[in-house]
C-alpha cells in the first residue's frame, strides 16, 4: 500500500451508473508497474458489462482496459520502465481485480502490457491504442494467422493478398486496416461515406458504403478489378446484419483454398453458420495480453512503438467526454448509442 490517494469510477450493482469512490493504491507486484492515468479511453465491453453484468463477478466492480498515464512505481522485477516515464497500458479487467481496471486514477498494469509512448504521440492519442491494437493483431496475426508485417505473404497457409474488413470505421478495424496494410495485404473495407477519405488515408484501397444495397457486388467487382479474390475477412461488427454480406463476398471466392471469417462478437446461435467452405473463429482480443507473450512482445517492443515514430501506424481519432472520471458515465451512455469513427476517451 501507498500514501497516494486513489479515486475510482465503479459499478456498484448490475445497471447501476458509475460512482466514484476513493480507493487505496496498491503497491506493484513484482513484475507490474503502477501508472498514474492521464486518460482513459471507453470500449463498447464497458457498457456491455455495465448493461448486462458480462463477466462480473462480484460488485462493486471495476471496468476500463485502455489507459496511459505516468509511471509512478515499478515492481522489483521490472526492467525498461521507471517512474516518470509516459506509458499506455491495457488494463487487464478480465483476469484481474480492481486495482488492474483502467477507471481510476491509478492503475496496476503487468509491465508486459505496457509500453512507453513515444515523444511524437499524446498520451490522449495513446490511451486510443491498446484493445484497438490487441484485438486487430489478434484477429489478424493469430486468429486469421496472417504473415506479419515484414514476413513473406506466402508464408501463410491463407496465402492471399486481399482481406475484407467489414465495419472500417469502427475503433478496431481501423487499427486492423493499418496493420493488414503494413502487411503487404490489399485492404477491402466499408463504412458511411463520411469516412471514406479517412479510411483510404489509413490504407484501405477500397472502401465501400454499407448502406449501399449493392454493397457486396461493389466489393466483389472491386476485387475484381483489382486483379484479386476475397477469401478472409474480419468482421468488426459481427452481426447477423454485417455478418451476412460478408459471408456473401467470400462465397463470391472460387479460387479453391482455405476461406476464413474472423467475428469479434460471439456468434448468435440464432443465426445460421455459413457452410462448410467458410470457417468461422471468434477473436479473444484479451487473450493477448494474458497468453499470448511472444505475439505481444513482438507487437509491444519490436513493432508498434517504430511505426508510430514513423508514422506507418497512427493512433485512433478520439473526442474527450468532460468531466474526467465524472465523465465516464456520460461517455458509456454516448458510447452505447453508437460512436462514429472515434474512440471516447476522458481525460484526468
Ligand atoms: N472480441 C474481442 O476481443 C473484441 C474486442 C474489441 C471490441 N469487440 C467488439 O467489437 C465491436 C466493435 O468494437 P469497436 O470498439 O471497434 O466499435 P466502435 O468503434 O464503437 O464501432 C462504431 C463503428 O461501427 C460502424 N458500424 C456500425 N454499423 C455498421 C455496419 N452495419 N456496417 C459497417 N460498419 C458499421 C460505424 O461506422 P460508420 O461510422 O461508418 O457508420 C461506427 O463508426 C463491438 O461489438 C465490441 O464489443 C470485441
Amino acid at each position: 500500500m501507498t500514501d497516494k490517494v486513489n479515486v475510482a469510477a465503479v459499478l456498484p450493482a448490475p445497471k447501476a451508473d458509475l460512482v466514484l469512490q476513493e480507493r487505496p493504491v496498491s503497491s506493484p507486484g513484482p513484475d507490474e508497474v503502477l501508472i498514474r492515468n492521464h486518460a482513459i479511453a471507453l470500449n463498447p465491453i464497458d457498457w456491455k458489462r455495465q448493461e448486462l453484468g458480462l463477466m462480473v463477478n462480484s460488485y462493486p466492480a471495476g471496468l476500463g482496459a485502455d489507459l496511459s498515464g505516468i509511471v509512478a512505481e515499478v515492481g522489483s522485477s521490472v526492467t525498461g520502465f521507471k517512474p516518470g516515464d509516459r506509458v499506455f497500458g491495457f488494463g487487464n479487467w478480465v483476469s484481474k481485480g480492481l486495482d488492474h481496471v483502467a477507471y481510476q486514477a491509478y492503475t496496476l498494469v503487468e509491465s508486459a502490457s505496457a509500453s512507453l509512448v513515444p515523444p511524437s504521440t499524446s498520451l490522449l492519442q495513446a490511451a486510443t491504442l491498446p484493445t484497438a491494437i490487441g484485438t486487430a493483431t489478434m484477429g489478424l496475426f493469430s486468429v486469421l494467422d496472417l504473415p506479419r508485417p515484414g514476413t513473406a505473404v506466402t508464408s501463410s497457409p491463407l496465402a492471399l493478398r486481399s482481406i475484407l474488413i467489414w465495419g472500417g470505421a469502427s475503433t478496431v478495424a481501423s487499427m486492423a486496416i493499418q496493420f493488414a496494410r503494413l502487411a503487404g495485404l490489399t485492404v477491402f473495407t466499408t463504412a458511411s461515406k463520411k469516412h471514406h477519405a479517412y479510411l483510404r488515408s489509413l490504407g484501405a484501397s477500397v472502401v465501400v458504403d454499407y448502406n449501399s444495397p449493392t454493397a457486396v457486388e461493389e466489393l466483389v467487382a472491386a476485387a475484381a478489378s483489382a486483379g484479386t479474390e476475397i477469401a478472409i475477412a474480419l468482421d468488426c461488427i459481427s452481426l447477423p446484419h454485417t455478418l451476412t454480406p460478408t459471408i456473401k463476398v467470400l462465397s463470391s471466392f472460387t479460387g479453391g483454398g482455405p476461406k476464413k471469417l474472423a467475428h469479434l462478437v460471439p456468434w448468435s446461435p440464432d443465426f445460421a453458420k455459413p457452410d462448410a467452405g467458410i470457417e468461422v473463429e471468434w477473436v479473444p482480443g484479451e487473450d493477448l495480453w494474458d497468453e499470448k507473450e511472444e505475439l505481444l512482445n513482438w507487437l509491444l517492443r519490436e513493432s508498434l512503438p517504430k511505426w508510430l515514430e514513423e508514422g506507418a501506424v497512427v493512433p485512433l481519432q478520439y473526442r474527450v467526454i468532460p468531466g474526467g472520471l465524472s465523465g465516464l458515465q456520460n461517455g458509456l451512455n454516448e458510447l452505447k448509442k453508437g460512436a462514429s469513427g472515434e474512440k471516447l476517451v476522458v481525460e484526468l
